[in-house]
């Protein structure tokens, strides 16, 4: 099944190796190609999880680009290349520095891999996704940032940890830009289809919006020396399967907006169809006032880091 499929992760740090672990045990590629500075190291861990495969009798096997040339008809690239949130640094501080990593490698895609899907991982996800789009020249339905995914398990897990029970039956909902103003959405959420209001009160349901968009920067608190890999990587090989198995399953993903919601010309988190073809459909949920206030909000600070991309002339010549 899927033999032959191929797919590219540039950037073997935390998150680019975890996202080549997971998806070597699960066995849904053929080959994955890992390209990181770091040749040597990259090598290393490519050689680790072939080995790890071979242990769970998967077929995948995993090998190292030397070059952005080797990073060949992929039919999936994952990018993770960036520098790693910091303590005290936001995810806007790692704009620009980002922007000019995810330009370069965007570049080598498009050249090398230009029928790829392209799923951003790197921050600030939302704006990198933005620049991952233009450079590439690609389709929306094929530039995709993980985010959604990783926030909605941050919540199930917040929830599951406040009820006390109900694992693996929590359906959380959140959408928007991944940054502080993401929007959870507790009227979407449920505990084995049971609304989150019927098993919660109030201010529990606050207190888990409030931890979820700190999830990340909670963790950053405790590592010190780096962010989040574990969930990160785990949700974005959930993306991965579901366009290599062609599942049409939805899952919340950042996506360009050509009026979804009545936004345009931004990337901002919605739930998406992902099949063989990427995003291949949005889906627009019903949104009271209150809830299209902060999707609207969180859009706006999307929309300054493209306006702060703008000023210092980052998309021209294009
Ligand atoms: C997180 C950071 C990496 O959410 O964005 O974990």
């Amino acid at each position: 099944m899927n033999q032959g499929k191929r797919v590219g992760i540039i950037g073997a740090g935390n998150v680019g190796a975890t996202v080549a672990y997971s998806l070597a045990m699960l066995g849904s590629c053929h080959e994955i190609i890992l390209r990181d500075n770091k040749i040597d190291v990259a090598k290393g861990k490519a050689l680790d999880m072939s080995q790890a495969a071979a242990a769970v009798r998967s077929h995948t096997i995993v090998r190292v680009a030397e070059d952005m040339s080797d990073l060949s008809n992929c039919d999936v690239v994952v990018v993770t290349a960036g520098s790693p949130r910091l303590p005290g640094m936001s995810r806007d501080d790692l704009l620009m520095i980002n922007a000019k990593i995810t330009k370069e490698v965007i570049e080598g895609v498009a050249k090398y891999s230009p029928d790829s899907i392209i799923i951003m991982v790197s921050n600030p996800l939302d704006a990198m996704t933005y620049v991952a789009l233009k450079e590439s020249g690609f389709e929306r339905s094929r530039v995709i940032g993980m985010a959604g995914i990783l926030d909605s398990s941050r919540m199930a897990s917040f929830i599951q940890e406040k009820l006390g029970y109900g694992g693996g039956q929590i359906r959380a909902s959140v959408m928007g830009g991944h940054g502080d103003d993401m929007v959870p959405l507790p009227r979407y959420s449920t505990v084995a289809g049971v609304p989150l209001s019927n098993v919660l009160t109030n201010a529990e349901i606050n207190e888990i919006v409030t931890r979820t968009r700190n999830g990340g920067a909670e963790i950053v608190g405790h590592l010190k020396t780096g962010s989040a890999y574990y969930a990160p990587a785990r949700s974005t090989t959930i993306m991965v399967e579901a366009i290599l198995k062609d599942t049409k399953q939805i899952h919340p993903c950042a996506v360009y907006l050509e009026g979804e919601y009545g936004h345009f010309d931004v990337v901002s988190g919605v739930p998406v169809m992902l099949g063989a073809n990427g995003a291949e459909k949005i889906i627009e949920v019903a949104l009271d006032d209150a809830e299209k206030k902060m999707f609207e909000g969180s859009c706006n600070s999307v929309r300054t880091l493209i306006d702060t991309l703008n000023k210092n002339n980052f998309f021209e010549g294009e």
